[in-house]
Formats: C-alpha cells, structure tokens, sequence
C-alpha cells in the first residue's frame, strides 16, 4: 500500500461558470470561487478541480481555449487566479486545473496561422487531410471542416470551433508540455486531462462504421496507437517534475487501458475516469431514442470488474456526477418526495463514495441537485443539447418528445447556477443559464441548518473515509452480486472490516449483519433494510 496524498483526498469539482458571480454580471468567476472557498473546507473536502478558465470564445464552455496562458475575461484575471490559489493553499486546498489540449479553439493563434496557407511554421500542427473521411464529431455532424485557404479539411472531434491538434508533431508536444509546467510553476496541483485518451489518431484515418449519418471514429481515436509513448514523454517532460494529481478523461477506456494507464511502473497518469459504469443503461438520443432499463445487479458488475481489476495495481476514480452527466438522484434515485429524496441520495453517496479509488463530487451533488426542468429550448445553453435537439427533430421527434428527451439527458442539467439561499443568490443580475426549479428547497443555507440534511450527511462520509485507511486502501469485495435490491460490499485491510450495505429500491429487505453502525441514513439500526437505507458497519 503506497499512500499518496491524491488517494486520500476527496476532490470537489467546480463548474466556475455558475459557482458563484462576483461582479454581477450573472457569470461566476474566480473571485466568486475565492470568497466561497470556506464552504468547500468546511464540507471536508481537500482538493479542487475547476473546469477550465482559460481564454476562450466559449463555444464549449472553455473547452476551446483560444490562449493556455491567460485568464477569460468572463472570470477574472491572472490575479485573481493567483489569489485564488493562495488563499485555497493557505485552507490547506489544493487545485487541479482541466488541462485541454486534445483540440484548441479555432481563435487560438496556433490555428490561425496554421489555417492561413499550407507554407507556415504552424502548418503541421492541425491535422489536415485533401479529403475527409467518414467520422462524424462528438457533437454532430461531420468530424471534418472545410477551409478554403488552404482547400483542405481539418479534423474537429468535437464541434467545428475546436479543431484537433496534431500530436504527431513533437512541436506540438513540446508546447503543450511547456504550457503544462507554466502552470505547474505557478503551483497548481495537477491536472484533470480532457478526453485525453484521444490524443493518438491512427494515422490512416479509415472510414468507421456507419452509426446514423456518419462513421464511427472511436475505434481510431480512443486509446490510440501512440498514446501510451505520448504519456510518458508528458511525464518525464512535465508531469515528473511535480507532486501532481494526474486523472485523465478516459473515453472509451477498458479495465485494461486503465492499468497501463495508471500502473505507477508505467510512468503515465495517476487515474483515469471510466465510463462505463456512466454509460450502463443510459438514456441515449445518439441516432434513434434508446432507453435500457436499469438492473442493479448488470450495474454491480461493472464496478466489481473495476474495483478487482485494478486494486493494488492501478488506481480508480469514484463519480456519479460532473458537468456532463445529469444529477444522480434523477437518474437513479427517487425524487418522488421530499423524504425518499433524501434518503435515496444519501444512499447514492454512501454507494459510491466508499469504494476504492480517489471520490469526486460535483458542486451541488452534495445538497442533492435534482435535475432541472428546461420548458423550451431556447433555455438551454449547451452547443451539445442544441444539436441533440436538430437532430431529433430531423428524425421525426415532436417538438415535445425531443424536449423531454433534452431534459433527461442534457449536461444542462449540472450546469444551472448553484443555490446558495432560498433565492439562489449565485448572482445579483439575471444568470446567464436559468437556476433549477428547487432551489428553495435544495439550497446551502436550508441544508446547513438542517441536522439531517444531505449535505450534512456528506460532511459525516467524507470524514468517516478521511479517518480509516481501510476505506481508503482496503480491498473490494462484493457480496450478494445477484440481488436485485442491495448494493452490499465489504472493505478489508490487515484485520479491519467494513460492511457497506445500500438499499437502492423502494423495497424493504433484510440482511442481518452483526458488528457496530457508524454511518447510517436512518437513525435507528434494525436487521430490516429499508427503501433507499445505507449503512456502513464495522465488524467488532
Ligand atoms: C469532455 C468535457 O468534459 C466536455 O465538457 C467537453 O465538451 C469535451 N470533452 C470536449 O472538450
């Protein structure tokens, strides 16, 4: 067991954009993120991660920077970036920033010279071809953009604002990883790496297999040819040089790209966040409507093969939420009332929260966020909800149908200003995406008074984790695999036990387990297991 700071924190992801305005202008900022570092403290955590502040036209929501270097103008300036990184290391926080570096934005100045003519020092840094293949991008349409400058079309996995990089060049290498320890001698933490598995293209670039309209490019652009020597040579020439939190976004990772990936040996990253527990049963408007019906014991499985496959060899990272993924008290468990609300998303929390691997929350999670009911589409933000709803509506949904479609699915839903008081108080003007319908109900004053809050409740499980290296180091097993109810594991290390056992059903089950109750989110401790019960139990 190596201990590591980045395997015993609890990180807390920060959306910048709708965490807290500042100065009004309905947008969250850097300064919004200082003055409320406290709450993050306070709730336990130790770690931050901001989605990217970088320049940016914000075609993505940052994810298309258009300067690695400077702050946008949306949150503030290097300044406050500074401030902010003092005063969450003099919290004793640290900070890991989103490093995105798979594409730019098409305003970088990198792409705009490489645009300009085929005869530049930048011309090799995109990756242009004299005809397109078949791949379509992440966010519809065509993976591939004219440009009459040069006529010759760029790669753009993402939308046509955020032309790929081409990682074939060691230029482009170099400059990323020079940007990388800009930022590390500034003394950040570490990075989250966007989609970082995608940084190798096969360089035949073959047409995929035909999904709708276009073809499939992940099989060439996932988990590529040349991305495990690219990760090494970011470590040596960068990574190493730091005591870094590594987690990279690990599109269309398998259990055993994960431990190459994050084999200490290998000299790569620390973690990789996984997908398919994500992605099991997921509501889809890919192509054509698809909706699985969600069985616990297919969801179990996933977890137990990434729990076995990478103890003592890799390391796992535990999310239910980000800014893509909708709430997971939506998604899984049952808002129906105030009461199964609460106790399905502590459940949801005690779940996941106390497997092995590094725990994420995503702001609002810990109040217990419920997904947001968009009334038109005109409410969205999101480039990906309004292509999702194009493209609906050209396969024949009603206007009404693709709206609730939208709203189960879209990464709006994690994106709405975060509710600070029964009035929201994110901001003093209009926000620039609307708030969720609950936040008189589901917001941080509310909840910090209340004993028995959500957020109260994840202030206990960040401590209980915090103070046990079973639960932190301890071996996974799972127990009752088939059982359609119960989530039940145990977590060993030396001679310590935990037994982990949730209820995620509405049903009320029995499972008799002897040894001592310290955390449970009903007060009082029978054999009976109840709708949505958690408990966590010692063996004596
Ligand atoms: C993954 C990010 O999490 C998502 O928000 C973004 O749109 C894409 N990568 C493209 O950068």
């Amino acid at each position: 067991m190596e201990r590591k700071w980045w395997k015993e924190g609890c990180v807390y992801q920060i959306y910048p954009r709708s965490f807290y305005d500042f100065n009004g202008d309905g947008i969250g900022d850097l300064k919004g993120i200082t003055q409320k570092l406290e709450y993050v403290k306070e709730l336990g955590a130790s770690i931050i991660w901001l989605n990217p502040c970088y320049k940016s036209p914000n075609d993505d929501n940052g994810y298309d920077i258009s300067n690695y270097r400077e702050i946008m103008d949306d949150f503030g300036t290097m300044e406050d970036f500074d401030e902010l990184l003092n005063k969450a290391h003099s919290l004793g926080l640290k900070v890991i920033m989103d490093l995105v570096v798979n594409h730019t934005s098409d305003e970088h100045e990198w792409f705009i010279k490489s645009s300009s003519s085929k005869d530049n020092d930048k011309s090799d840094w995109y990756i242009w071809r004299d005809k397109k293949n078949n791949w379509g991008a992440c966010f519809g349409g065509s993976a591939w953009e004219y440009c009459e400058k040069r006529d010759q079309y760029y790669l753009h996995s993402f939308s046509k604002k955020q032309p790929d990089l081409n990682w074939e060049n060691p230029e482009v290498r170099e400059a990323v990883y020079s940007l990388m320890n800009f930022w590390g001698d500034k003394g950040i933490d570490g990075f989250r790496m966007d989609v970082i598995t995608m940084i190798s293209k096969d360089q035949n670039f073959p047409d995929g297999v035909i999904n709708g309209e276009y073809g499939d490019a992940s099989p060439f652009t996932n988990n590529g040819p040349r991305i495990h020597e690219f990760l090494k040579e970011m470590n040596q020439k960068s990574i190493s040089h730091y005591d870094w939190l590594t987690v990279g976004e690990g599109a269309g990772a398998r259990v055993e790209d994960t431990l190459s990936y994050t084999a200490p040996e290998n000299n790569e990253l620390n973690m990789i966040f996984s997908f398919e527990h994500m992605n099991y049963a997921k509501p889809q408007c890919e192509n054509n409507w698809k909706e699985e019906k969600f069985a616990l014991p297919g969801y179990k499985k996933i977890y137990k093969k990434w729990q076995e496959g990478l103890d003592q060899k890799g390391w796992n990272t535990l999310y239910l939420e980000n800014h893509d993924q909708v709430r997971s008290v939506s998604r899984y468990g049952n808002t129906s009332n105030e009461y199964m609300w609460k106790k399905s998303a502590k459940a949801l929390a005690v779940m996941y929260y106390l497997m092995q691997g590094t725990p994420y929350i995503y702001m609002g999670q810990e109040l217990g966020c419920t997904n947001t009911n968009f009334n038109s589409i005109e409410e969205f933000r999101d480039i990906a909800a309004k292509n999702d709803y194009a493209v609906m509506l050209s396969r024949g949904f009603s206007k009404e149908d693709a709206l609730r479609l939208l709203n189960l699915t879209s990464r709006d839903n994690s994106r709405t200003p975060f509710a600070w008081n029964k009035d929201g108080g994110f901001t003093t003007s209009t926000p620039w995406i609307r708030y969720n319908q609950d936040i008189k109900e589901i917001n941080v004053e509310r909840e910090k008074k209340d004993p028995d809050s959500i957020l109260n409740f994840y202030k206990k499980l960040i401590s209980l984790r915090r103070s046990s290296d079973t639960l932190i180091y301890g071996s996974f097993k799972l127990l009752e695999e088939d059982d359609e109810d119960l989530f039940i594991y145990e977590r060993t290390l030396d001679n310590e036990k935990y037994t982990i056992i949730v209820n995620m059903s509405d049903n009320t089950r029995c499972y008799p387990v002897k040894g001592q109750v310290v955390l449970s989110n009903y007060d009082d401790s029978k054999d009976e297991i109840r709708s949505w019960e958690a408990k966590v139990i010692k063996e004596d």
